[in-house]
Protein backbone atom coordinates (compact mmCIF):
# COMPACT_ATOMS: atom_id res chain seq x y z
CA UNK A 1 0.00 0.00 0.00
CA UNK A 2 1.38 3.54 -0.99
CA UNK A 3 0.18 6.30 1.15
CA UNK A 4 -0.78 8.54 -1.54
CA UNK A 5 -2.86 11.70 -0.77
CA UNK A 6 -3.55 15.15 -2.25
CA UNK A 7 -0.15 16.67 -0.56
CA UNK A 8 1.49 13.99 -1.80
CA UNK A 9 0.21 14.28 -5.32
CA UNK A 10 0.22 18.82 -4.70
CA UNK A 11 4.50 18.03 -3.52
CA UNK A 12 5.56 15.29 -6.19
CA UNK A 13 6.37 13.46 -2.90
CA UNK A 14 6.02 9.30 -2.11
CA UNK A 15 5.16 9.63 1.67
CA UNK A 16 3.06 12.29 2.97
CA UNK A 17 5.93 13.18 5.22
CA UNK A 18 7.18 17.11 5.67
CA UNK A 19 10.17 18.27 7.51
CA UNK A 20 9.29 21.23 10.10
CA UNK A 21 11.26 24.05 9.14
CA UNK A 22 13.83 24.21 12.18
CA UNK A 23 15.38 28.01 12.30
CA UNK A 24 17.40 29.51 13.30
CA UNK A 25 19.88 26.50 12.52
CA UNK A 26 20.85 24.52 9.45
CA UNK A 27 18.95 22.36 8.58
CA UNK A 28 20.33 21.74 5.17
CA UNK A 29 21.88 17.97 5.19
CA UNK A 30 18.43 17.46 6.91
CA UNK A 31 16.60 18.58 3.57
CA UNK A 32 18.18 16.47 1.63
CA UNK A 33 18.22 13.41 3.92
CA UNK A 34 14.04 13.82 4.17
CA UNK A 35 13.96 14.84 0.42
CA UNK A 36 16.10 11.76 -0.56
CA UNK A 37 13.78 9.31 1.49
CA UNK A 38 10.61 10.68 -0.16
CA UNK A 39 9.19 13.42 2.17
CA UNK A 40 10.00 16.89 1.44
CA UNK A 41 12.69 18.27 3.11
CA UNK A 42 12.53 21.77 3.90
CA UNK A 43 15.02 24.52 5.10
CA UNK A 44 15.01 26.62 7.84
CA UNK A 45 15.34 30.24 8.12
CA UNK A 46 18.59 30.89 9.10
CA UNK A 47 20.24 33.37 11.58
CA UNK A 48 23.35 31.82 13.71
CA UNK A 49 26.33 33.80 13.97
CA UNK A 50 24.91 36.90 12.50
CA UNK A 51 24.90 35.86 9.25
CA UNK A 52 23.31 37.27 6.50
CA UNK A 53 20.22 34.69 5.99
CA UNK A 54 19.78 35.67 2.44
CA UNK A 55 23.22 34.45 1.87
CA UNK A 56 22.82 31.34 3.67
CA UNK A 57 19.26 29.98 2.80
CA UNK A 58 20.69 31.01 -1.51
CA UNK A 59 23.58 28.99 -0.44
CA UNK A 60 21.62 26.05 1.44
CA UNK A 61 18.98 25.93 -1.84
CA UNK A 62 22.74 25.41 -4.16
CA UNK A 63 23.58 22.37 -1.78
CA UNK A 64 20.17 20.65 -1.93
CA UNK A 65 20.16 20.51 -5.54
CA UNK A 66 23.97 19.77 -5.56
CA UNK A 67 22.69 16.25 -3.33
CA UNK A 68 19.44 15.26 -4.55
CA UNK A 69 17.25 15.63 -7.50
CA UNK A 70 13.94 15.56 -5.58
CA UNK A 71 11.32 18.59 -4.43
CA UNK A 72 12.13 20.55 -1.30
CA UNK A 73 11.04 23.46 0.65
CA UNK A 74 11.84 26.78 2.59
CA UNK A 75 10.53 28.33 5.53
CA UNK A 76 10.13 32.18 6.11
CA UNK A 77 9.23 33.26 9.23
CA UNK A 78 7.44 36.59 7.88
CA UNK A 79 7.03 38.21 11.93
CA UNK A 80 7.51 41.64 12.11
CA UNK A 81 10.20 41.96 14.25
CA UNK A 82 12.16 39.32 12.01
CA UNK A 83 14.71 41.75 10.46
CA UNK A 84 15.79 40.41 7.13
CA UNK A 85 12.41 38.73 6.39
CA UNK A 86 11.03 41.36 4.02
CA UNK A 87 14.46 40.93 2.02
CA UNK A 88 14.12 37.45 2.01
CA UNK A 89 10.68 37.31 1.08
CA UNK A 90 11.81 39.11 -2.46
CA UNK A 91 15.46 38.00 -2.67
CA UNK A 92 14.52 34.17 -2.28
CA UNK A 93 11.97 34.12 -5.37
CA UNK A 94 14.07 36.13 -7.33
CA UNK A 95 16.63 34.02 -7.07
CA UNK A 96 14.90 31.25 -7.59
CA UNK A 97 13.50 32.47 -11.46
CA UNK A 98 17.01 32.93 -12.49
CA UNK A 99 18.16 29.04 -11.29
CA UNK A 100 16.46 26.46 -13.54
CA UNK A 101 16.94 23.57 -11.64
CA UNK A 102 16.11 25.13 -8.07
CA UNK A 103 12.72 26.82 -9.73
CA UNK A 104 12.51 22.89 -10.28
CA UNK A 105 13.29 21.06 -7.44
CA UNK A 106 12.09 23.90 -4.89
CA UNK A 107 8.25 23.26 -4.88
CA UNK A 108 7.14 24.89 -1.29
CA UNK A 109 7.14 27.69 0.43
CA UNK A 110 5.96 27.85 4.27
CA UNK A 111 5.72 31.07 5.93
CA UNK A 112 5.17 31.50 9.64
CA UNK A 113 4.93 33.78 13.07
CA UNK A 114 3.73 36.59 10.83
CA UNK A 115 1.49 37.52 7.69
CA UNK A 116 1.32 35.40 4.60
CA UNK A 117 1.52 38.57 2.73
CA UNK A 118 4.64 39.66 3.03
CA UNK A 119 5.43 37.22 0.32
CA UNK A 120 3.50 38.53 -2.16
CA UNK A 121 5.64 40.83 -4.31
CA UNK A 122 6.26 40.91 -7.99
CA UNK A 123 9.32 38.32 -7.91
CA UNK A 124 7.24 35.72 -5.72
CA UNK A 125 4.12 35.97 -8.37
CA UNK A 126 6.12 35.56 -11.56
CA UNK A 127 7.92 32.65 -9.74
CA UNK A 128 4.41 31.25 -8.57
CA UNK A 129 2.95 32.01 -12.24
CA UNK A 130 5.66 29.98 -13.96
CA UNK A 131 5.67 26.68 -11.85
CA UNK A 132 3.84 24.13 -9.13
CA UNK A 133 5.42 26.30 -6.28
CA UNK A 134 2.56 26.06 -3.05
CA UNK A 135 2.44 28.43 -0.95
CA UNK A 136 1.72 27.11 2.95
CA UNK A 137 1.50 28.85 6.07
CA UNK A 138 1.49 28.01 9.73
CA UNK A 139 -1.94 28.30 11.88
CA UNK A 140 -1.91 27.48 15.75
CA UNK A 141 -5.75 28.68 15.52
CA UNK A 142 -9.17 28.13 13.58
CA UNK A 143 -9.36 31.78 13.04
CA UNK A 144 -6.05 32.14 11.51
CA UNK A 145 -6.68 29.80 9.18
CA UNK A 146 -9.42 31.41 7.57
CA UNK A 147 -7.78 34.37 7.35
CA UNK A 148 -4.99 33.45 5.86
CA UNK A 149 -6.85 31.00 3.43
CA UNK A 150 -8.42 34.42 2.48
CA UNK A 151 -5.35 35.81 1.65
CA UNK A 152 -5.02 33.34 -0.81
CA UNK A 153 -2.63 30.57 0.42
CA UNK A 154 -2.16 27.06 -1.47
CA UNK A 155 -2.73 25.03 1.75
CA UNK A 156 -2.29 25.51 6.03
CA UNK A 157 0.10 23.49 8.60
CA UNK A 158 -2.33 23.47 11.30
CA UNK A 159 -0.02 23.61 14.29
CA UNK A 160 -0.93 22.30 18.16
CA UNK A 161 0.95 23.41 21.33
CA UNK A 162 2.48 19.94 22.02
CA UNK A 163 5.09 20.11 19.35
CA UNK A 164 8.65 21.99 20.06
CA UNK A 165 9.68 25.85 19.38
CA UNK A 166 7.90 28.79 19.56
CA UNK A 167 3.84 28.46 20.13
CA UNK A 168 0.86 31.18 19.68
CA UNK A 169 -0.65 32.44 22.49
CA UNK A 170 -3.79 30.29 21.56
CA UNK A 171 -3.16 26.70 24.08
CA UNK A 172 -4.71 24.71 21.78
CA UNK A 173 -3.70 21.02 20.46
CA UNK A 174 -2.99 19.77 17.49
CA UNK A 175 -6.21 17.44 17.69
CA UNK A 176 -8.81 19.85 18.74
CA UNK A 177 -7.45 21.77 15.82
CA UNK A 178 -7.55 19.71 13.05
CA UNK A 179 -11.20 18.53 14.18
CA UNK A 180 -12.06 22.45 14.22
CA UNK A 181 -10.64 23.30 10.37
CA UNK A 182 -11.83 19.71 8.60
CA UNK A 183 -15.34 20.55 10.14
CA UNK A 184 -14.83 24.57 8.89
CA UNK A 185 -12.79 24.27 6.04
CA UNK A 186 -13.09 21.20 4.62
CA UNK A 187 -11.83 22.18 1.80
CA UNK A 188 -8.22 23.31 2.55
CA UNK A 189 -5.19 21.16 2.18
CA UNK A 190 -3.96 20.42 5.38
CA UNK A 191 -0.43 19.46 6.80
CA UNK A 192 -0.96 18.54 10.49
CA UNK A 193 2.12 19.38 12.87
CA UNK A 194 2.77 19.20 16.46
CA UNK A 195 3.52 16.00 18.76
CA UNK A 196 4.17 13.47 15.38
CA UNK A 197 6.92 11.07 15.63
CA UNK A 198 5.26 7.24 15.07
CA UNK A 199 2.68 5.81 12.47
CA UNK A 200 -0.30 5.64 14.60
CA UNK A 201 0.51 9.59 14.68
CA UNK A 202 0.76 9.24 11.30
CA UNK A 203 -2.59 6.92 10.85
CA UNK A 204 -4.40 9.31 13.14
CA UNK A 205 -3.73 12.65 10.81
CA UNK A 206 -5.21 10.68 7.72
CA UNK A 207 -7.74 9.50 9.34
CA UNK A 208 -8.89 13.39 10.50
CA UNK A 209 -8.12 14.76 6.96
CA UNK A 210 -5.25 15.59 7.06
CA UNK A 211 -2.98 15.26 4.05
CA UNK A 212 0.37 14.82 5.75
CA UNK A 213 2.33 15.31 8.68
CA UNK A 214 5.19 17.30 9.81
CA UNK A 215 7.53 16.09 12.07
CA UNK A 216 10.47 18.61 13.93
CA UNK A 217 11.54 16.74 16.94
CA UNK A 218 11.58 13.12 15.63
CA UNK A 219 14.02 14.59 12.73
CA UNK A 220 16.17 16.12 15.47
CA UNK A 221 16.97 12.40 16.65
CA UNK A 222 18.59 11.58 13.11
CA UNK A 223 21.99 10.67 11.95
CA UNK A 224 22.17 13.42 9.30
CA UNK A 225 20.16 16.46 11.62
CA UNK A 226 22.87 18.91 11.52
CA UNK A 227 21.93 19.59 15.50
CA UNK A 228 25.05 18.85 18.11
CA UNK A 229 24.50 15.37 19.52
CA UNK A 230 23.90 16.24 22.69
CA UNK A 231 20.40 18.45 21.89
CA UNK A 232 19.99 14.48 19.65
CA UNK A 233 20.44 12.44 22.50
CA UNK A 234 18.13 14.44 24.65
CA UNK A 235 15.06 13.70 22.06
CA UNK A 236 16.13 9.66 22.95
CA UNK A 237 16.23 9.90 26.64
CA UNK A 238 13.11 12.30 27.51
CA UNK A 239 9.91 11.72 28.61
CA UNK A 240 6.58 13.69 27.79
CA UNK A 241 6.89 15.50 31.16
CA UNK A 242 10.51 16.69 29.94
CA UNK A 243 9.26 19.54 28.08
CA UNK A 244 7.40 22.96 28.85
CA UNK A 245 5.94 25.96 27.52
CA UNK A 246 8.31 29.06 28.89
CA UNK A 247 8.74 32.92 27.81
CA UNK A 248 10.95 32.40 24.64
CA UNK A 249 12.26 34.58 22.49
CA UNK A 250 9.43 35.52 20.59
CA UNK A 251 6.47 34.86 23.06
CA UNK A 252 5.78 31.34 24.40
CA UNK A 253 7.59 28.30 23.46
CA UNK A 254 7.89 24.51 24.22
CA UNK A 255 11.00 23.93 25.54
CA UNK A 256 13.35 21.45 27.50
CA UNK A 257 13.47 21.70 31.24
CA UNK A 258 16.80 22.92 32.19
CA UNK A 259 18.00 25.68 33.82
CA UNK A 260 16.77 28.03 31.72
CA UNK A 261 13.05 27.00 31.82
CA UNK A 262 13.18 26.96 35.08
CA UNK A 263 14.03 30.59 35.09
CA UNK A 264 11.57 31.62 32.64
CA UNK A 265 7.84 31.12 33.64
CA UNK A 266 5.13 30.21 31.08
CA UNK A 267 3.56 33.40 29.92
CA UNK A 268 1.06 34.88 31.31
CA UNK A 269 1.09 38.20 30.22
CA UNK A 270 0.74 38.83 26.39
CA UNK A 271 0.85 42.50 26.32
CA UNK A 272 4.04 42.46 28.68
CA UNK A 273 5.64 39.99 26.68
CA UNK A 274 4.77 42.43 23.53
CA UNK A 275 6.51 44.89 25.22
CA UNK A 276 9.63 43.27 25.52
CA UNK A 277 9.78 41.73 21.94
CA UNK A 278 10.16 45.42 20.64
CA UNK A 279 13.73 45.30 22.09
CA UNK A 280 15.60 44.05 19.31
CA UNK A 281 18.59 43.42 22.44
CA UNK A 282 16.10 40.56 23.87
CA UNK A 283 15.93 38.81 20.61
CA UNK A 284 19.63 38.99 19.98
CA UNK A 285 20.42 37.32 23.00
CA UNK A 286 17.43 34.69 22.94
CA UNK A 287 19.18 33.75 19.92
CA UNK A 288 22.55 33.27 21.31
CA UNK A 289 20.97 30.83 23.96
CA UNK A 290 19.69 28.68 21.26
CA UNK A 291 22.22 29.17 19.49
CA UNK A 292 23.99 27.63 22.76
CA UNK A 293 22.04 24.34 22.73
CA UNK A 294 22.53 24.10 19.10
CA UNK A 295 26.14 23.91 19.93
CA UNK A 296 25.78 21.36 22.63
CA UNK A 297 25.22 23.22 25.53
CA UNK A 298 21.99 22.02 26.64
CA UNK A 299 21.98 22.95 30.08
CA UNK A 300 22.05 26.98 29.72
CA UNK A 301 20.69 27.17 26.37
CA UNK A 302 17.06 27.62 25.09
CA UNK A 303 16.50 23.62 24.06
CA UNK A 304 13.68 24.12 21.85
CA UNK A 305 11.83 20.38 22.01
CA UNK A 306 8.22 19.20 21.78
CA UNK A 307 6.43 16.60 23.36
CA UNK A 308 6.81 14.12 20.44
CA UNK A 309 10.62 13.68 22.75
CA UNK A 310 8.68 11.33 24.61
CA UNK A 311 8.07 8.97 21.61
CA UNK A 312 11.23 8.92 20.69
CA UNK A 313 14.17 6.51 22.08
CA UNK A 314 16.44 6.32 19.51
CA UNK A 315 18.93 8.40 16.68
CA UNK A 316 19.12 6.55 13.67
CA UNK A 317 18.77 7.59 10.08
CA UNK A 318 15.94 9.79 8.18
CA UNK A 319 15.29 6.79 5.87
CA UNK A 320 14.81 4.21 8.62
CA UNK A 321 12.65 6.83 10.22
CA UNK A 322 10.44 7.48 7.54
CA UNK A 323 10.12 3.72 6.40
CA UNK A 324 9.21 2.88 10.09
CA UNK A 325 6.66 5.57 10.24
CA UNK A 326 5.27 4.57 6.82
CA UNK A 327 5.18 0.95 7.53
CA UNK A 328 3.82 1.62 11.13
CA UNK A 329 0.75 3.86 9.71
CA UNK A 330 -0.54 1.40 7.14
CA UNK A 331 -0.71 -1.28 9.52
CA UNK A 332 -2.33 0.55 11.81
CA UNK A 333 -4.73 1.81 9.00
CA UNK A 334 -5.34 -1.62 7.93
CA UNK A 335 -5.80 -3.12 11.63
CA UNK A 336 -7.96 -0.02 12.42
CA UNK A 337 -10.11 -1.32 9.19
CA UNK A 338 -10.35 -4.64 9.91
CA UNK A 339 -11.53 -4.10 13.33
CA UNK A 340 -14.07 -1.31 12.72
CA UNK A 341 -15.24 -4.91 10.12
CA UNK A 342 -14.89 -7.38 12.83
CA UNK A 343 -16.90 -5.14 15.35
CA UNK A 344 -19.73 -5.24 12.49
CA UNK A 345 -19.90 -8.94 12.51
CA UNK A 346 -20.13 -8.87 15.71
CA UNK A 347 -23.27 -6.07 15.64
CA UNK A 348 -25.11 -8.46 13.20
CA UNK A 349 -24.76 -11.82 15.09
CA UNK A 350 -26.19 -10.09 17.75
C1 LIG B 1 14.43 23.31 17.30
C2 LIG B 1 13.18 23.85 16.68
C3 LIG B 1 13.23 25.01 15.91
C4 LIG B 1 12.07 25.50 15.29
N1 LIG B 1 12.14 26.62 14.48
C5 LIG B 1 11.06 26.98 13.72
C6 LIG B 1 11.17 28.01 12.73
O1 LIG B 1 12.22 28.60 12.50
N2 LIG B 1 10.06 28.30 12.00
C7 LIG B 1 8.86 27.67 12.20
O2 LIG B 1 7.89 27.96 11.51
N3 LIG B 1 8.74 26.70 13.15
C8 LIG B 1 9.81 26.34 13.88
N4 LIG B 1 9.71 25.30 14.80
C9 LIG B 1 8.42 24.58 14.91
C10 LIG B 1 8.42 23.40 13.93
O3 LIG B 1 8.43 23.87 12.62
C11 LIG B 1 7.19 22.49 14.14
O4 LIG B 1 6.02 23.26 14.21
C12 LIG B 1 7.30 21.62 15.37
O5 LIG B 1 8.58 21.10 15.52
C13 LIG B 1 6.30 20.48 15.27
O6 LIG B 1 6.23 19.74 16.45
P1 LIG B 1 7.17 18.47 16.81
O7 LIG B 1 8.41 19.09 17.32
O8 LIG B 1 6.37 17.75 17.83
O9 LIG B 1 7.38 17.68 15.56
C14 LIG B 1 10.84 24.82 15.46
C15 LIG B 1 10.81 23.66 16.25
C16 LIG B 1 11.94 23.17 16.86
C17 LIG B 1 11.87 21.91 17.67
Amino acid sequence: MVLTTEITEMLDIKHPIVAAPMGPFYTTKLTVAVSEAGGLGVLSHINLDNTVSTTEVIESMKYVVEHTDKPFGLNIRTASLQPDAIKLCRQVPRFILNNPRIKEQCNYIITSAGSPKMLFNKYYETLKNSTNLKHFHVIPSLDLAKKVVKDGVDGIVATGHEGGGHKSYDNTSTLILLQQIRKELPEVPVIASGGYATGEGLASALAMGAGAISMGTRLIASNECEFHDNYKNLVKSSTIADTKLVTGVFGPARVWRNKYADNHTTVVNKAEKRAEETSMDVIVQGVKKLEKAYRGNVDDGIVLLGQSCGLVNNVESVSNIINTIVDDAEECLKNAYNMIKVNQVLLENI
